[in-house]
């Protein structure tokens, strides 16, 4: 794009590129968060600065942010940050982007009491941090098996003065628990997509979002039924367990929290009416 464009003339030319690939709406949409990143102004001030040309700073960073858009790179990852129940929370390529429909999970987290959490497949930490953070009573314990998603949460983790109440481990799953730990909450969302169904993602999934963070492999409950297998040891008396599920996956996955002894199973809904959390506890008098 040549130098000295107004505003409103690069987010044309912008959109009329991007379009095509995205779609107008989320053509907009990105184009909208990406200028305002590089002129460091607000959405207001954006939406009152349309007749007024882009400072030479700002049209070389907005123009290589379009770059990296057209390369089906995440708006996420571009920023290097992304929003999630009311808070920033550092982005890269080592770690899934926060979707809104997790914050289903956090809700049935929150809907009860607890001192002691732990979060499996922590990647960026949105679940271990957000829940310490609405918390401040309360510690845990986050894991993931990839060394560079830790050190993702754990800068999370200081962003949001949770640092001090979070320890973080790495490995396969129960792997990384100490073994006798025993936790109120245990909240996971694990790669759960299908082998199969990694060809039909967007670009910006499928090429830019870890593998790890994506598939356990085959038909995409083999997290689960790992999870499943160590819960009921590390689960507290009265302990409760709730994790994220993919589409369809709700009737499969809470036949898995009843094979392992878990009681008062049920399914949420998102906020777009999709089975997204299962949930069940320990019974109360389990020694
Ligand atoms: C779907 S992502 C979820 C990340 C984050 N909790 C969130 O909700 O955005 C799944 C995470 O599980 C981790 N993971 C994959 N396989 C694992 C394993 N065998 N043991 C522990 N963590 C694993 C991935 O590295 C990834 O960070």
């Amino acid at each position: 794009m040549s130098g000295g464009p107004t505003v409103a003339a690069w987010l044309r030319e912008a959109t009329a590129r991007l379009a095509p690939l995205v779609g107008p709406e989320e053509a907009r949409r990105d184009l909208r968060l990406l200028l305002a990143d590089a002129t460091g102004w607000s959405a207001a001030r954006l939406a009152a600065s349309g007749p007024d040309p882009l400072p030479a700073e700002a049209l070389a960073r907005a123009d290589s942010h379009l770059a990296r858009r057209m390369a089906r790179e995440p708006v996420s990852q571009i920023l290097g940050r992304w929003h999630f129940f009311g808070r920033d929370f550092r982005v890269t390529r080592d770690v899934l982007t926060p979707r809104p429909d997790t914050e289903a999970l956090v809700a049935r987290a929150l809907a009860e009491p607890f001192l002691r959490v732990a979060d499996l497949g922590t990647g960026s930490g949105i679940l271990a941090v957000t829940l310490l953070a609405e918390r401040p009573e309360a510690t845990g314990l986050a894991t993931d098996i990839s060394q560079a998603a830790l050190a993702i949460a754990r800068e999370n983790a200081d962003r949001h003065g949770v640092a001090d109440r979070l320890a973080f481990a790495r490995g396969d799953w129960w792997a990384a628990v100490p073994e006798g730990a025993r936790f109120d909450l245990i909240v996971s969302n694990p790669p759960y997509i299908a082998e199969a169904e990694l060809a039909t993602l967007a670009p910006e999934v499928a090429g830019h979002e870890p593998r790890l963070a994506l598939t356990p492999g085959g038909d995409g409950l083999s997290a689960y039924a790992a999870i499943l297998a160590g819960a009921m040891r590390h689960l507290a008396p009265g302990g409760r367990l709730a994790v994220e599920i993919g589409a369809g996956q709700g009737a499969a996955v809470s036949a898995l929290f009843s094979a392992a002894g878990l009681e008062a199973v049920g399914i949420d809904p998102d906020l777009t009416g999709r089975e997204r959390v299962v949930h069940g506890r320990r019974g109360a008098d389990a020694p």
